[in-house]
Parts: C-alpha cells; sequence; structure tokens
C-alpha cells in the first residue's frame, strides 16, 4: 500500500468515522499522504470505491479526487499504515457508557495498536489524539499505553499531542479549512512544532497548550455552545407566554459583539455526535471529581424537555391528538447530514406515538439511519414517505423538526392543497410565519406568538 507524495508527510488516520475521515480528506488536499484505517471492513470497502460511509457536502467528490491522485489509501492494516507514516491520528468513536459517562475503551485500544507498531518502527513518530476525551486520558491513559505497547519513551522516542476538532457536520470542509483557531496540546516543544507545522498554512490564530488544556477546551466549547443554545430555548419559551418573537429578541440580542448572533437560534433542542455527549460526558466526569456541576445539569435537563413542547403546540392547535395523523417532517439532527445521533426528532415521535398520534415521517437523507433507533412496532406502525408532499398527504399537522432547505421553499400553497388542515407547528423557525399565516396556514412555533 505505498503512497507517493513529495516533502509532505504520510499520515495514519485510526477510525474512519466523520472526524476522522474530515481530518483524512483535508489533510490529503493540501498535499499528505493519508492511510485512513478503521477496523469495520464494510466502511473501508465503502471507501475504495470511491464511496462516502457518510453523507457530507463535498466529501464525496473530495474522496475520488485524492483516490486518483493517490495520496488517500483506505485500509484495515492499522499497523501497516503506522508503520508508513509519521503522525497517527487517533480518530475513533468516544461514545457514552450507560452511566453517561465517556467510553474510553476504543481510545485505550488505539493506544495500544499504534504502541505495538511503534515498537518496531525506526524514527521520531507523532500521536494525534483528535477524538474528544475528557481532561487528563491523553496524558494518564493514551501516553502510559503507548509507553507499555511500544516499550519505548514519550518524548524521545515518539511525540504525543491533544488536538480538538470543532467541525460542524454539513458544513466541515469548509470548516476545517477556514478554522476559527487551532489548538494545540504538547506534551513537549518538539510534539507541538510537528503539528504547528502541519498546520502552518492556516490563516488563525493557534493557541499551544498542555495535553489536559486542550481537551478541556474542547469540553468547555461545546458546553458553552449547547448552554447558549439552550438558553435561547428558554427565552423562546418564555417570549411565547409574553407573545413576543424570540428570532427578533436574539436579533437585538447578538448585535452586541460580546455575546454574537450565532447559536441563538431558539428550537426542538440540541441534538448531534458531540453536544449531547460531551455534556453528559463533562457532568459525570465532574461529579467524579467531587463538583456539582449545577448549570450543565440542568442545560441537559431543558434539552430533554424542549421537543415536547412541539407535541404541547400541535395539542393547542388541534386539542385530543389521540388519533390523528401528524406529518413529522425532518428526522437528522440538523440540515445537510444523515446522521440521527441523538436527534431530537425520536423523543418528539415517541412522544407523539404516546398520545396514539398516526405518525407519517420523511427526511431527504435520514430515514434509513432514523429506522435503526426504533424498535420493531415503532417501525411498523410510522408511514415513512419518499417525499415530504406524501407525508403531507391528508395531515391534520406537521411538525418540522430539521430545517431542510427543501421544507424552507414550501410555498403556503403546498401545505394547503396537500394536508387535510393545514397546521403547521415550526420546531426550527424554518417557515416565514407571518408570510405562511397570510397564506392561510395555521402557524405554531418555537419562540413565535402563538395564539
Ligand atoms: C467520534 C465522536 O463523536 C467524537 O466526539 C470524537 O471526537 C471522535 O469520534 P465520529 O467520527 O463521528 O466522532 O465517530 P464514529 O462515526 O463513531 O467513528 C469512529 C470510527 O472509529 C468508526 O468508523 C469505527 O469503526 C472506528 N473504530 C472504532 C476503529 O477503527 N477502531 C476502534 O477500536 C474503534
Ligand atoms: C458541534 C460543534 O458546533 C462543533 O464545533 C463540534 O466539533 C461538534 O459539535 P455539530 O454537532 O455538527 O457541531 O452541529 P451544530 O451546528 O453545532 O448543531 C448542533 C445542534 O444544535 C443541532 O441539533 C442544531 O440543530 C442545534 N442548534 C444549533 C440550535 O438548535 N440552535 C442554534 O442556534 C444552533
Amino acid at each position: 500500500m505505498e503512497i507517493k507524495v513529495d516533502g509532505s508527510p504520510k499520515i495514519a488516520i485510526i477510525g474512519t468515522g466523520y472526524v476522522g475521515l474530515s481530518t483524512a480528506l483535508i489533510l490529503a488536499k493540501q498535499g499528505c499522504g493519508v492511510y485512513c484505517t478503521d477496523v469495520d471492513r464494510q466502511k473501508v470497502d465503502s471507501l475504495e470505491k470511491g464511496i462516502s460511509p457518510v453523507y457530507e457536502p463535498g466529501f464525496e467528490e473530495l474522496l475520488q479526487d485524492m483516490k486518483q491522485a493517490g495520496r488517500l489509501h483506505p485500509t484495515t492494516d492499522i499497523q501497516g499504515a503506522i508503520a508508513a507514516s509519521s503522525i497517527s491520528f487517533i480518530c475513533v468513536g468516544t461514545p457514552s457508557k450507560e452511566d453517561s459517562s465517556i467510553d474510553l475503551s476504543y481510545i485505550v485500544n488505539a493506544a495500544n495498536m499504534i504502541g505495538k507498531a511503534l515498537a518496531n518502527k525506526d524514527g521520531y513518530h507523532l500521536v494525534v489524539v483528535k477524538s474528544t476525551v475528557v481532561p487528563t486520558t491523553t496524558k494518564k491513559l493514551v501516553l502510559p499505553e503507548l509507553e507499555k505497547a511500544s516499550g519505548k519513551k514519550a518524548g524521545k522516542d515518539f511525540g504525543v499531542s491533544m488536538n480538538p476538532e470543532f467541525l460542524r457536520e454539513g458544513s466541515a470542509l469548509q470548516d476545517a479549512q477556514e478554522p476559527d483557531r487551532i489548538v494545540i496540546g504538547e506534551m513537549d516543544e518538539g510534539a507541538g512544532a510537528v503539528l504547528a507545522k502541519l498546520y502552518e498554512q492556516y490563516d488563525c490564530p493557534v493557541l499551544h497548550t498542555d495535553l489536559d488544556t486542550a481537551e478541556m477546551i474542547k469540553y468547555t466549547s461545546n458546553s458553552f455552545l449547547a448552554t447558549k443554545i439552550s438558553f435561547a430555548n428558554e427565552i423562546g419559551n418564555i417570549c411565547e407566554g409574553f407573545g413576543i418573537d424570540v428570532y427578533e429578541v436574539m436579533k437585538g440580542v447578538g448585535l452586541d459583539s460580546r455575546i454574537s448572533p450565532q447559536f441563538l437560534r431558539a428550537g426542538a433542542g440540541w441534538g448531534g455526535s458531540c453536544f449531547p455527549k460531551d455534556v453528559m460526558a463533562l457532568v459525570a466526569a465532574a461529579r467524579e471529581n467531587g463538583t456539582d456541576p449545577i448549570l450543565l445539569s440542568k442545560v441537559l435537563e431543558q434539552n430533554q424537555v424542549q421537543p415536547l413542547r412541539l407535541i404541547d403546540l400541535a395539542t393547542k392547535a388541534l386539542g385530543d391528538l389521540a388519533g390523528k395523523r401528524i406529518a413529522v417532517l425532518g428526522l437528522a439532527f440538523k440540515p445537510d447530514t444523515d446522521d440521527v445521533r441523538h436527534t431530537r426528532a425520536l423523543p418528539l415521535i415517541r412522544g407523539l406515538l404516546d398520545k396514539g398520534v398516526m405518525v407519517s415521517a420523511y427526511d431527504p437523507k435520514a430515514s434509513e439511519n432514523f429506522k435503526l433507533l426504533l424498535d420493531e412496532e415503532e417501525r411498523s406502525i410510522i408511514i415513512f414517505t419518499n417525499t415530504a408532499l406524501d407525508a403531507l398527504d391528508g395531515a391534520e399537522a406537521c411538525i418540522i423538526q430539521t430545517e431542510w432547505q427543501e421544507f424552507r421553499d414550501f410555498s403556503p400553497k403546498d401545505l394547503v392543497s396537500a394536508m387535510a388542515r393545514p397546521v403547521v407547528v415550526d420546531g426550527r423557525r424554518t417557515l416565514d410565519p407571518v408570510r405562511f399565516i397570510n397564506g392561510g396556514v395555521k402557524y405554531l412555533g418555537i419562540g413565535w406568538k402563538n395564539d
């Protein structure tokens, strides 16, 4: 599996999920030779065929280009990939355990595999932890495991760095190419210097920290952003009671440069692979360390109940929901992805089923992944449709859970002609309320002046 690059380093990616693949594609694009390794043979086979295992704008085109350029090589041979490269990125998953603390077993496993490969490898090798891990993991778990499995000394024979990613799904390639900042957690200057060189083309602040601080920066960023959204959601709920539009309020609030307009969109709550898992992991890790994180616990609680407000709004419009047909539009945790991890559509649809609602559901990309979250009975009673109009056909209300562009493109007439009753409960301020109200639609939404 020879990769040919001129001068640029060769990289081994350990775990080619969303984070690993984004990293691989960007590094290959900037000229590195990249081995994409994964224990999942199906994923590797798919990459080999030039098919991205996840839907993300631009992934598949870049994957094919980089394969064609000979700079990207998918493989299950982790040892071979490490032996042939000078930098390894650990990008394996860090899921939640049942008690919501972080499961670090894949991380330890990856460190063990890298250590074994380093045992037989000459020359300096940098090991970079990119997966999100709770503070002290790199220093206390990864580094000792690497030393144990390799029989070599960190700082002398190999270096260790912690380099968090801040990519958003749906805009991962753009985020990766225009970062706000790069954080390099380093065990020593030598390790940090290798990464700084790798990222030298980026025109943004580069912050060098110790390993623990880099880990904490990632958790703090995600916890802050999740808190900011939950705060907007709470204000939205309060606004509803006063008959005030929260989007107008946040426009005024976000113009304060200390606050910024970003992540103030009130809605059905936050999902995804990072915010829920990371806030839960930080809360659990804090408790383990003797600190009770009062605010973050409440943020999690707020996010549990927020999607259920959509059911309250539907009830407000239709009365008792039992036996009524409601279309749920959008199953992905956000638009432009087929990812359904912690999607707010799941508690929403389960809540509707509990009330005896007949649910029709549509998503442009995520229906198949969403079905995997359901039990057999739930799968059999929900009607999944191939188009939004089919889901709306004959429905007495529709709830928009993900603000896909194709829903933004609806006209009031589309809803009036397709639905039994043109009632919209907008969980993401997808539609312009005034335009739809004027077009004969009954519009209710999070943080809107619902009467
Ligand atoms: C995940 C987390 O969500 C994120 O917080 C963390 O920073 C990195 O991992 P993501 O890439 O979306 O991000 O995870 P996932 O799609 O689960 O991908 C992980 C990949 O690692 C999978 O393809 C899995 O097969 C692979 N893996 C897992 C290995 O190659 N080896 C292992 O031992 C375990
Ligand atoms: C997030 C972080 O933004 C990124 O830096 C980190 O690396 C991974 O986690 P991602 O989960 O891909 O990225 O999506 P993001 O755009 O942050 O949205 C997360 C959730 O918050 C979505 O469910 C989205 O609908 C919701 N959201 C976001 C809001 O409800 N309101 C907002 O204003 C912004």
